[in-house]
């Protein structure tokens, strides 16, 4: 017996989600960052954030790693369409190439503020990375830098990210069929 599981449906495997990832690593130390700091949006880019460092490793790179706690859904799964800082970076981003890592690219309202925010700090390089890429019309017109994945409009899970709390621990993507 072990505990009663969610029926979820895979979107991305763990195995197609390290390819992709070693592909990424390799575009980004093709970009000639200098100085670089990764700058993870939490909670739900940690584990991507924690997959893509180790990919940019074998590449050969040597960022420093931070992370930004930002909130923008609460427990609800539709965007309220505001952005909430819970826990700001410890570093100094003045002059820095920063590379902003995120989950989910949805309405864009994360990325963008969190890009605003270190731009308005000085940074001197913003690229920004996401994971899922969802293919809707986004509130604000902002593209991610790099993307690993392309995915319709459905609100997925697994691999870092939450639906009322839970799933973070999937080692994959998925959609939530019944909970
Ligand atoms: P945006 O601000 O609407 O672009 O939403 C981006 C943020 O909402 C991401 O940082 C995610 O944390 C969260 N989010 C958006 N869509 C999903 C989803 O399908 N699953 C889990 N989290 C999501
Ligand atoms: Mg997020």
């Amino acid at each position: 017996m072990g505990h009663p599981r969610s029926d979820i449906d895979v979107i991305f495997t763990a195995e197609q989600i390290s390819d992709r990832l070693a592909a990424l690593a390799g575009e980004i130390s093709g970009l000639g960052l200098k100085d670089l700091a990764v700058v993870a949006v939490l909670k739900g880019s940690f584990v991507f954030a924690a997959d893509l460092i180790r990919a940019l490793h074998r590449v050969g790179m040597e960022p420093e790693v931070d992370f930004l706690t930002l909130s923008s859904y609460g427990k609800s799964t539709v965007s309220r369409g505001t952005v909430d800082i819970l826990r700001d970076v410890a570093i100094d981003v003045t002059g820095r190439d920063i590379l902003l890592v995120d989950d989910v690219l949805d309405s864009g309202r994360t990325l963008a503020y969190a890009k605003d925010l270190l731009s308005a700090r000085g940074a001197g390089s913003i690229h920004t990375c996401v994971l899922i890429e969802k293919e809707v019309d986004r509130a604000i017109d902002i593209r991610a830098d790099l993307t690993a994945f392309k995915c319709p409009n459905t609100f997925v899970v697994g691999y870092g990210m939450d639906m009322n709390y839970r799933f973070r621990e999937l080692p994959f993507v998925g959609r939530v069929l019944s909970a």
